[in-house]
């Protein structure tokens, strides 16, 4: 893999220059918006019942994914899934963030929320999730849920969570229920590099998406490195995507030296159509990253037309600092992973997910827990490879065992302490629907209800008792 020394050199100036005094500098105080753009029946049964979709233990059997649901009802899945989209996620909730003083969201998207990047005539996935079309009333969609954190001073990671072609086994969070994932192809990494081209440039130019800090590659990749071929090479074009968006934006250091695109950080009144076209002047960059910057174009072409975005094509050089990318650490994978570290150029940051609740980490007790989580050594381990700063973008007060409001105080305390070890925390999820559907979910699942039932405290930086994990040491 060749990288450019163009692109090597001033990416290697900006990782220490630009990034050091902001994000994420301050410790993370975060929560999920799950199950909004990419929906997750169990989350929300009532909800998905309404909606036309089933329950069923094997998701893959019945209507329990967004490409199920949008196959079934192909003529009214939109509206269905329109109407989720606004009353899911909204101002109320934003504000509640803000009570609880979350600093940062993790934002899951499906592929499909770029809508040129679906293959319609075998592809089903809901549309207008980026932002309704004008005609409709209804104004909850991505771009309106940005605003609304960027007003409230929230920063926002992009979590690219549904994958082109499936990354997971039968997952819901998945978009499709399926045994056979095929994100681990080429076609399906180059969809995905694509999408990335997409995401970067609009998190730099719509004014909407002004609190974007991140871009997530890919969550959560099946374990086995095995049945990911591919990845580690996606890895390294996925960063050098981001990179050279930015550099055609002219987003760098100031002062340095930037060859033929030189004019570019200053200039005024650029078009965005010759500017992303200036990618032939990038020649040394590998074929896959060429494509994905010339995919983007067109996309975004079209998705200016079908949302009137067309401001975005004429700017003045953004002044903002180049996103982190992040993606899962290497210890989330086995047999021989990829190291996402060696694909750094610029701010990097790595990010972990723990559940207790699927069996597999600790024994079913209250104490094997706490003393499992308060000798988490995933921090150091993740360091000692390189991957830092980490932090832990999904956990839960999830448990195998009927726990008592007590251990659940403990428990989200001991939780908030080990991760605050990396570069802190984002809860899975801000919200579970309240219907007699789902039993209590809500009580281990929800960021809001743990607040009122007080397992967790309103200041997110506090303990009920910081000593917590003392005895179990
Ligand atoms: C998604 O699921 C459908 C039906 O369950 C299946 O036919 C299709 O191939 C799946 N798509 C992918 C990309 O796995
Ligand atoms: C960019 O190109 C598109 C498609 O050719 C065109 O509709 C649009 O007006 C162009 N924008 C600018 C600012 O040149």
């Amino acid at each position: 893999m060749t990288i450019t020394l163009l692109i090597a050199a001033l990416f290697s100036v900006l990782s220490f220059s630009r990034v050091s005094a902001s994000f994420p500098d301050q410790k993370i105080y975060g929560v999920n918006i799950g199950s909004w753009l990419v929906f997750e029946p169990w989350m929300a049964e009532q909800e998905w019942k309404e909606m036309g979709g089933e329950q069923c233990d094997d998701c893959s059997l019945c209507i329990r994914s967004e490409w199920a649901l949008t196959k079934a009802y192909p003529d009214t899945a939109d509206t269905l899934f329109q109407n989720h989209w606004a009353s899911w996620f909204t101002q109320d909730d934003v504000d509640q963030l803000v009570q609880a003083q979350i600093n940062t969201v993790r934002i899951p998207l499906g592929f499909w929320i770029i809508e040129p990047l679906v293959d319609c005539s075998t592809e089903f996935y809901p549309k207008g999730g980026i932002l309704h079309l004008v005609r409709t009333i209804l104004p909850s969609t991505l771009k309106r849920g940005l605003q609304m954190l960027r007003d409230a001073g929230i920063n926002v990671i992009l979590d690219h969570h549904a994958l082109p072609g499936v990354a997971a086994v039968n997952q819901m969070f998945a978009g499709n229920c399926t045994y056979q994932p095929q994100f681990y192809t080429s076609w399906n990494y180059d969809r995905a590099l694509a999408w990335t081209a997409v995401m970067t440039t609009l998190a730099h130019l719509d004014p909407d998406f002004a609190s974007v800090v991140s871009i997530q590659a890919a969550n959560e990749p099946i374990m086995d490195a095995n049945q990911t071929p591919g990845y580690g090479e996606f890895q390294t074009n996925f960063v050098q995507v981001v990179r050279s968006v930015e550099l055609l934006l002219g987003i760098t250091v100031a002062g340095e030296a930037h060859g033929d695109l030189s004019d570019v950080s200053t200039s005024h009144n650029i078009n965005l159509n010759t500017t992303l076209s200036r990618v032939s002047q990038l020649s040394s960059l590998n074929a896959e990253v060429q494509s994905a910057l010339q995919v983007a174009l067109p996309v975004l072409q079209e998705m200016a037309a079908d949302y009137g975005m067309g401001s975005i094509f004429t700017f003045s050089a953004p002044s903002r600092d180049p996103l982190v990318t992040n993606f899962m650490d290497v210890n989330w994978q086995y047999h021989n992973p990829s190291n996402p570290s060696s694909a750094v150029m610029g701010p990097q940051a790595y990010d972990n997910h723990l559940y207790y609740s699927f069996g597999g980490v600790a024994d079913a007790t209250e104490s094997a827990y706490l003393t499992s989580i308060c000798n988490l050594g995933r921090v150091a381990a993740d360091a000692a490879l390189g991957n830092s700063p980490l932090w832990f973008g999904e956990w839960a007060l999830s448990t195998q065992f009927d726990a008592t409001d007590d251990f659940l105080k403990k428990w989200a305390d001991a939780q908030k302490l080990t991760y605050s070890q990396g570069a802190g925390w984002l809860f899975w999820n801000f919200k579970i629907e309240n219907s007699d559907l789902e039993g209590d979910y809500p009580r281990q699942w929800s960021y809001f209800e743990g607040l009122k039932r007080g397992y967790l405290t309103q200041d997110p930086e506090a303990m009920h008792n910081p000593q917590v994990c003392e005895p179990y040491m």
